[in-house]
């Protein structure tokens, strides 16, 4: 039965349609929220769908616990510090193997399936991410984990302005040629802004940022700071939430972290005024 309901939701999609037609949205696909098949193809399907509805996806993955996974296999000790994976030379080889070849060809596998013209990028391509080595406090060494030193996004907008779906894994190139391992929020975060991207949404395997156990609808960057602070925001959170304060900082205008391991989330968040999961504000 069409319910008033159903009306209503139509209506509320179709405004949103039409607000982000031709507007750039980078989206985090985070490691953890890309386990289960299904999910996968949800996600394939949903992004081809936005893409037909004339928004402009650009998709920055993880690749965590595919990483280690690999790791474990080749017998290597799999180890981070506050959420940053600890990657020596060894190490090295096998994320870039594993991120730019397994996790990105599936997920681009997936895209075309869907009908979709998805194409794979790292960082390494059109000197998409120049990066260097990443300092870390207190003179911890990371070995090859990178920082970002600059953004070079034409490759993106030449592949964007012709149809073609971006999907880019978070491996850099420094000027001396060496490979850097750079987290996934923080190249999702610094693509947005180089792009001038209108929205990034995290996709991860959590509901959202969680205090005590509940979901926090909206933070402001004085929170995060503090949440930060008081180990209430701990691991692989920690690069997310500094990553959301980096695009609101700096003109994207709404960054959100949703649960990707709920079916169709995406669609959830950008298509309906309530949202799901956590808004980052200044
Ligand atoms: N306050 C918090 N609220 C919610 N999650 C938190 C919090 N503090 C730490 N976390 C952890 O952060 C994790 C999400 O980050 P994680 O790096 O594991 O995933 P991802 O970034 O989506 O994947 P990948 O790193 O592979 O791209 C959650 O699963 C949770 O364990
Ligand atoms: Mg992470």
């Amino acid at each position: 039965m069409f319910t008033e309901e159903n009306k209503n939701l139509i209506i509320e999609a179709l405004s949103y349609i039409k607000r982000f037609n031709g507007k750039i949205v980078v989206v985090k696909y985070g490691g953890a929220a890309m386990i289960e098949e299904h999910l996968k193809k949800n996600f394939a399907q949903d992004i081809v769908q936005l893409q037909s509805l004339g928004m402009l996806p650009v998709i920055v993955h993880g690749g965590g616990p595919e990483v280690s996974k690999a790791m474990e296999q080749l017998g290597q000790k799999v180890s981070f510090i506050d959420g940053l994976r600890v990657t020596s030379s060894e190490n090295l080889k096998v994320t870039e193997m594993v991120l730019s070849g397994t996790v990105n060809k599936e997920i681009i596998a997936h895209i075309n399936t869907f009908g979709g013209k998805a194409v794979g990028v790292s960082g390494k391509d059109g000197h998409l991410i120049e990066a260097e080595k990443k300092s870390h406090e207190g003179g911890i060494d990371l070995g090859f984990v990178g920082e970002i030193k600059k953004v070079n996004s034409e490759l993106l907008m030449v592949l964007l302005t012709q149809g073609f779906l971006p999907v880019v894994s978070p491996i850099g190139l420094g000027k001396d040629g060496v490979t850097y391992n750079i987290n996934a929020d923080t190249t999702a975060s610094r693509i947005a802004v180089s792009l001038g991207a209108y929205k990034i949404i995290f996709m991860t395997d959590i509901d959202g940022v969680l205090e005590k156990g509940k979901l926090c609808a909206q933070i402001t960057s004085n929170e995060v700071e503090k949440m930060v602070k008081n180990k209430i925001i701990t691991g692989g959170m920690t690069p997310k939430v500094e990553a959301c304060l980096h695009c609101v900082k700096n003109g994207v205008e709404s960054a959100q972290i949703i649960n990707g391991t709920e079916p169709h989330s995406l669609i959830a968040e950008l298509f309906t005024d309530q949202g799901i999961g956590t808004k980052i504000v200044l």
